[in-house]
């Protein structure tokens, strides 16, 4: 049967940087994230013995050969579970193009976990499918449920999943998405997550973590965001230290994302709350409250190398819709 869902990047507050289990993708620590209003992947799936082989089209871009190879990995989780043997066909899109330089590993895997689960007849609670978009991508567990999410690190892999901590509309926030550059990654994360542990920071990090889970976690219960974003530009610098300081470094910042940051701390000298965060890569997740949306924007747009911005609220996490995209 033929599924289509629909599934949101998400960012995170609190970030995963280093597995227990490279293969399980079991995360060394627990994070916190929010799914992206704007920044989303489409996906259907039919298994069908029509097909002679796995079709898989990202329509706006190509996929490499290495991230095929990823995809019917996945595919091929589905069909063990489920008990099949016919190959799919699978078209995908992205809400944001490939150029946007936003990592679209954790919506796509949501959201082909989603489709391809649905059309393979598998029932899978919210809990399981967080666990099996976790063995794709470990921040696509993140995509499957609403709002605000947590994922546990575990000892066994059937406990580490993603459970939401709040809906959407809990907290009117923004994630005013600052795209600085559009090229592709040198390093992927997987290989980065690897890495992890040849840095001399990472037993500090790992030591603040739950002090910094519990700090955001008593923030988002009390809606304080000053509280909420000193935690999350917190824990972001540290991510990165931990990645410059890891063989081979990896230095994500361009002088583009500084002078952002830069803006971000002029700002919160004005008295706009305002906190940032980057992931993986250059561009810039400037978190702020919707009262605040404009002047953040208007600030942050106008530094030299922006090459666009893109504004996010808290969104649901991936759900099944009826539009198939063949
Ligand atoms: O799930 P991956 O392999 O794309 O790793 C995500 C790593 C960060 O984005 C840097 C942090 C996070 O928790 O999302």
């Amino acid at each position: 049967m033929k599924k289509t869902a629909r599934a949101p990047a998400n960012i995170a507050f609190i970030k995963y940087w280093g597995k227990k289990d490279a293969q399980l993708r079991i995360p060394l620590n627990d994070s916190i994230s929010m799914n992206l209003s704007a920044a989303y992947s489409e996906t259907t799936v039919e298994f069908s013995k029509n097909y002679p082989k796995d079709d898989i089209v990202l329509k706006g871009g190509v996929f490499s050969a290495k991230e095929r190879t990823r995809i019917t990995a996945h595919l091929d989780r589905i069909r063990a579970k489920a008990g099949i043997h016919t190959y799919a066909r699978v078209v995908t899109k992205n809400s944001f193009p490939k150029s946007a330089g936003i990592a679209s590993s954790a919506s796509g895997f949501a959201a082909l976990t989603l489709a391809a689960s649905a059309s393979a007849g598998l029932p899978m609670s919210e809990r399981e499918l967080t666990i099996l978009a976790r063995l794709g991508s470990g921040s696509a567990a993140r995509s499957i449920p609403d709002g605000f999410v947590r994922w546990k690190t575990a000892e066994s892999p059937r406990q580490s999943y993603a459970y939401s901590l709040y809906p959407p509309d809990y907290w009117d926030m923004r994630d005013i998405l600052v795209i600085v550059s559009s090229s592709d990654k040198e390093v992927s994360s997987t290989d980065a997550h690897a890495k992890a542990e040849t840095s001399p920071r990472l037993p500090a990090r790992l030591a603040a973590i739950p002090s910094r889970i519990a700090r955001i976690t008593d923030a988002l219960a009390r809606k304080d965001f000053t509280a909420f974003g000193e935690v999350l530009e917190e824990d972001c610098l540290d991510m990165h230290a931990v990645a410059q300081s890891q063989t081979p470094p990896l230095a994500y910042f361009t002088p583009t994302t500084r002078a952002i940051l830069a803006a971000v701390t002029r700002l919160r000298r004005e008295g706009i709350a305002a906190y940032a965060t980057v992931d993986a890569g250059p561009n810039v997740h400037v978190i702020c409250q919707g009262r605040d949306e404009n002047v953040v924007k208007n600030k942050v747009q106008s530094a030299s190398g922006v090459q666009r911005v893109l504004i996010n609220k808290p969104a649901l996490g991936a759900r099944l819709v009826s539009a198939h995209l063949f």
